[in-house]
């Protein structure tokens, strides 16, 4: 049984802590939206996690559940961070249960706590992910009312303890979701517009474009701001977990408040006070920059975001070196193909005409409608964005007719960055 690993002293400041999963070395997976994990892997060697393994669809390292919390508060691009309790052998359900039922949950999960299952199956003997959790549900909550005499209370919502399995082949993979909601919900979404972006999508799209230290950020069609918001947070070096109130970990045996606001501490004190660049958000759309401005209030980024209602000609574009990034409407769910054409000729006009000397990325999810932006693309990544295949086109935008190329920023990229397949033959 390939159980947790070996056990670690993570919390030296608080000697009360008891030997648990906060103290135990184990695997732990970030998974993260398709195309994302470059990025996710990039920002755990940051922060000092080593990378054992890279997928589609998250990244890999080895830590405590201390190392998970600090995971949560500081991941930008991940969703949710799974913290292994064991890796075995089921080949049919009644194996799966037993799996379950033999692990000791008494040690890790309160009767009185909240429990919540949720599966991905991969695997013959079983096609429903939701047969999957009711067998795990089952043998978690047997398992605790043979130890402890009582059964939680159970159902979808991650709002208490929640143990994630991944059951492929003849293969189950049993975590704690130490996040229970995904990351990627920050808490500061108070207002909405049609069509939002994620934001561990916008975090990660901000870091393909190669924005860098000095480089202001514009953003015009700024929708409910979220680029803009994860901009500032970047700029800033605040950690996003800052903003929320409640992850899964908090609701696992071990747990301990004192250590986690000495943790949530010692980050705010890392953030910067201000950035020394701007960062400028504009809709035509009033209702949309009203959202934005309440989103940046509650993300406590709004002092630094500067907003207008503008069409996107209109945005201010400060001197010094600028990324331009845009999130236009792509007709697949906003958006009417033939005025689109037309919007996307604009815009290619605005780069050309208003924004030469800087850089910027359009993000879209119609290749058809950026033929009409008529630049050519520096770099074309592909991104999936509620299913929709997408492009990140990145644009130098040269001076006096493209002979002077644009201030170079300190780009830095993951080495193993993915260029869409087109990258070569279908540049505009
Ligand atoms: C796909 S949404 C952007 C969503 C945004 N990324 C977010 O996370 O909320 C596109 C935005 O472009 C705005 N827009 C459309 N045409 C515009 C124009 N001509 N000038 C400025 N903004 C425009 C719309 O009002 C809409 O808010």
């Amino acid at each position: 049984m390939a159980r947790i690993i070996k056990a670690a002293k993570c919390l030296s400041y608080d000697p009360d802590f008891a030997m648990s999963l906060f103290e135990t070395k184990s695997n732990i997976l970030i998974t993260c939206g398709r195309g994302i994990s470059p990025y996710l892997a990039m920002e755990l060697k940051k922060t000092g996690f080593t990378v054992t393994s890279e997928h589609p669809y998250g990244v890999e390292t080895e830590g405590t559940m201390c190392d998970a919390m600090t995971l949560n508060l500081a991941v930008r691009t991940g969703q949710r961070v799974l913290y292994r309790i064991t890796s075995q052998k089921a080949r049919t359900p009644k194996e799966f249960y037993h799996v379950l039922r033999d692990l000791p949950w008494e040690e890790y999960i309160d009767p009185n706590e909240y429990l919540t299952v949720t599966s991905v199956v991969d695997t013959q003997s079983i096609r429903d992910s939701r047969f999957a959790n009711l067998k795990a549900k089952d043998a978690i909550v047997d398992r605790l009312f043979a130890e402890m005499g009582r059964r939680p209370d159970s159902g979808p919502e991650r709002r208490g303890a929640t143990v994630h399995c991944y059951w492929k082949g003849d293969r189950c993979d049993i975590y704690i979701d130490t996040s229970g909601e995904p990351l990627s919900k920050r808490g500061y979404r108070v207002a909405s517009v049609e069509a939002p972006l994620q934001e561990s999508l916008a975090t990660a799209l901000i870091m393909a474009s190669g924005w860098s230290d000095g480089e202001h950020f514009v953003n015009p069609m700024c929708g409910s701001g979220t680029f803009a918001i994860e901009a500032a947070l970047m700029a800033l070096d605040r950690a996003p977990g800052l903003l929320r109130n409640s992850f899964g970990f908090m609701h696992i045996k071990g747990f301990r408040k004192s250590a986690w606001k000495s943790m949530r501490n010692s980050w705010n004190r890392r953030s910067k006070i201000s950035a020394g660049i701007r960062i400028i958000a504009t809709d035509i759309d009033e209702t949309a920059v009203a959202a934005a401005r309440e989103n940046a209030e509650a993300a406590g980024m709004e002092s630094f975001i500067e907003f207008a209602v503008a069409p996107f000609q209109e945005t201010t574009i400060p001197v010094g070196r600028c990324l331009i990034m845009i999130n236009p409407e792509y007709g697949k769910r906003l958006g009417n193909q033939h005025e689109l054409e037309e919007v996307y000729r604009r815009m290619g006009d605005f780069l050309k005409q208003r924004c030469a000397g800087n850089r910027a990325a359009i993000f879209t999810g119609n290749l058809h409608l950026a033929k009409n932006i008529g630049l050519k693309t520096s770099r074309r990544l592909t991104f999936y964005n509620g299913g929709i295949e997408c492009r990140l086109l990145c644009y130098d935008l040269y001076e006096g007719g493209g002979k002077k190329r644009p201030p170079s920023a300190n780009r830095e990229v993951p080495s193993s960055f993915h260029r869409s397949s087109e990258d070569k033959v279908n540049r505009e």
